[in-house]
């Protein structure tokens, strides 16, 4: 059980005051360059609070600032302890973090908690054949050609071994330990002293960012750290250690995972998981099943948000039911709009259809995360060649789009040395603040609408009242007290009737809502949020 009084409200789980968090993901690199080198900085993060705060962000994700040689770009970090100079400096992260927190807005990074890039100081030292203080700081073989798994890598200096990847092969897996040892010759248990050590390192780097003014993690990789591990059971000792000790020193701040399993992640106690494109089908069936609208195509079928109506509700609630039920009141899983590592949600999609992803994702239970640039649409470039290991993420990753001017006013750097390039004629922030029905807008007044009401928000319940026709079109109630909403969307390029009866009243649309002896008429990609009128004069 835990005291809610003084946390902040992002992950208030009793309900005394229910979490009307809404994230922003920042891609720092793509975001606003305010040195002219063509490369978002920690400085354009902070010129750009005004914006965040004006568009209803009460926290923002940064993904990876840290030093690194950027073979994926910044997952492989060569300095736990210093952000890139290409980003700034300690003291712009730590300027960044006091001006966000005077707009009430929360800061939290990204904590890469499973590897390191090869050129870190600590893999070259455990690279060595003498033993020292890092020989075991990475899981290496003690053969070198012994393999595990296929996962280790061979011959990268005189080391008698393989080094353990956990990603790419320049991002080689610290030591954290086995839950299960096979070969006592060189797994070592979770608990072996240089295990322990790496993982006070982790502690150390967390403790590192909070004092600068963090407020949270969101971790990489999170279920990857304990090898051998069969039934979770070494991974959530893992972290709920580290849960524990937040709770004791730092129980205002927010424990993230990118793990996508939220029963696994919530128990291993983490505040808040996302459901994303990989481990359970439930994201991808949403809205990312078809070709080129995932980062891979594994796991193929309809979404449920295509126009065409194939997609089933059902594919969705089968594993997120099942998963709301079992973390609620423990912790919140969070259906973001996208993130650096698959194609943007605008894939195949116009305005009208994102308002209706957009105005379903605003009105679940959980966390929303808005990934940048999804405000306005921006597109997913294709054609784009890899970048710093992107692969057919780099596409996801452009800069924002801020004005028709240069470089649609990322950077004022020669369009040839921006990050990735930006497309001067496409969709901007400008444009679309000056115009009331951009999606920019209409996103603006999804977040207004559900901070606006405790049941909206991460708490209210949540019942998914048409579960025929394959769910279409999509209708559910949500409530907390006497506060009561019922959302209606139809993600069909044909209209929709369903019977709402009467005794509501407009909370949102985006059409004419029309209710003809209770029945409601949804048009193609039309939404309507009712509010209960019970409470209204
Ligand atoms: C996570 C990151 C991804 C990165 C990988 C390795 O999935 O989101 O961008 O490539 O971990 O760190
Ligand atoms: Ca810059």
């Amino acid at each position: 059980d835990h005291a809610c009084s003084k946390k902040f409200e992002f992950y208030c789980l009793t309900s005394r005051e229910p979490s009307s968090a809404v994230f922003y993901n920042i891609y720092p690199q793509s975001f606003y360059d305010t040195n002219a080198d063509g490369i978002g900085d920690l400085n354009g993060v902070r010129a750009k609070l005004p914006y965040i705060r004006d568009m209803g962000f009460t926290a923002v994700w940064l993904n990876p600032f840290y030093e690194s040689p950027f073979r994926d770009a910044g997952y492989d970090i060569t300095d736990f302890y210093k952000v890139a100079p290409r980003y700034g400096t300690n003291e712009d992260f730590a300027a960044l973090c006091t001006a966000a927190h005077e707009y009430g807005i929360k800061v939290v990074v990204d904590l890469v908690a499973g590897h390191t890039a090869l050129e870190y100081e600590w893999f070259q030292k455990s690279a060595l054949p003498e033993k020292n203080e890092y020989t075991n700081r990475y899981v290496w073989t003690d053969d070198w050609l012994k393999n595990y798994e296929g996962s280790c890598i061979g011959g990268y200096s005189q080391r008698d071994g393989m080094y353990m990847k956990n990603f790419f092969y320049c991002q080689p897996a610290l030591n954290y330990g086995f839950a299960q040892i096979d070969d006592p010759g060189w797994q070592l248990p979770m608990d072996h002293p240089d295990c322990r050590a790496t993982k006070q390192e982790l502690i150390n780097i967390m403790e590192f960012w909070l004092s600068l003014g963090a407020d949270g993690f969101r971790v990489d990789m999170a279920s990857s750290l304990i090898k051998n591990d069969p039934d979770g059971s070494g991974i959530r000792a893992f972290w709920q250690e580290i849960r524990q000790l937040f709770d004791e020193k730092h129980p205002e701040c927010v424990l993230i995972s990118e793990w996508s399993y939220p029963t696994k992640a919530i128990a291993a106690g983490f505040h808040i998981d996302f459901l994303i494109h990989f481990n359970l089908p439930a994201y991808t069936k949403l809205f990312r099943a078809e070709p080129g609208r995932n980062v891979s195509d594994q796991f193929g079928g309809h979404s449920f948000f295509q126009k065409d109506g194939n997609g089933s509700l059902d594919d969705f609630l089968s594993d997120y039911l099942r998963e709301y039920d079992a973390t609620k009141g423990k912790g919140y899983i969070s259906i973001p709009t996208g993130n650096h590592d698959m194609p943007r949600i605008s894939v195949q999609r116009t305005k009208r259809e994102l308002e209706v992803v957009y105005a379903f994702l605003m009105t679940m239970p959980g966390v929303p995360f808005v990934y940048y640039g999804d405000e306005i649409g921006l597109p997913y470039r294709a054609d784009l060649p890899s970048k710093e290991g992107g692969f057919n993420r780099t596409g996801a990753r452009t800069p924002m789009q801020w004005t028709e001017g240069k470089n649609a006013g990322f950077s004022e750097a020669d369009a040839g040395k921006l990050y990735l390039p930006v497309d001067e004629h496409g969709v901007n922030v400008a444009e679309q603040l000056a115009d009331e029905n951009s999606l920019l807008h209409t996103m603006q007044k999804l977040i207004a609408l559900r901070k606006s009401s405790p049941a909206l928000c991460a708490d209210g319940e949540i019942e998914f009242v048409n579960r025929r026709h394959n769910g279409y079109p999509l209708v559910y109630r949500r409530w907390l007290g006497s506060d009561e909403y019922l959302v209606c969307i139809n993600p069909l390029d044909v209209p929709e009737v369903y019977a709402v009866g009467d005794g509501w009243k407009t909370a949102l649309a985006n059409q004419t809502v029309r209710i003809e002896n209770g029945q409601l008429t949804l048009e193609p990609f039309g939404y309507v949020i009712l509010k209960m009128a019970r409470n209204s004069v």
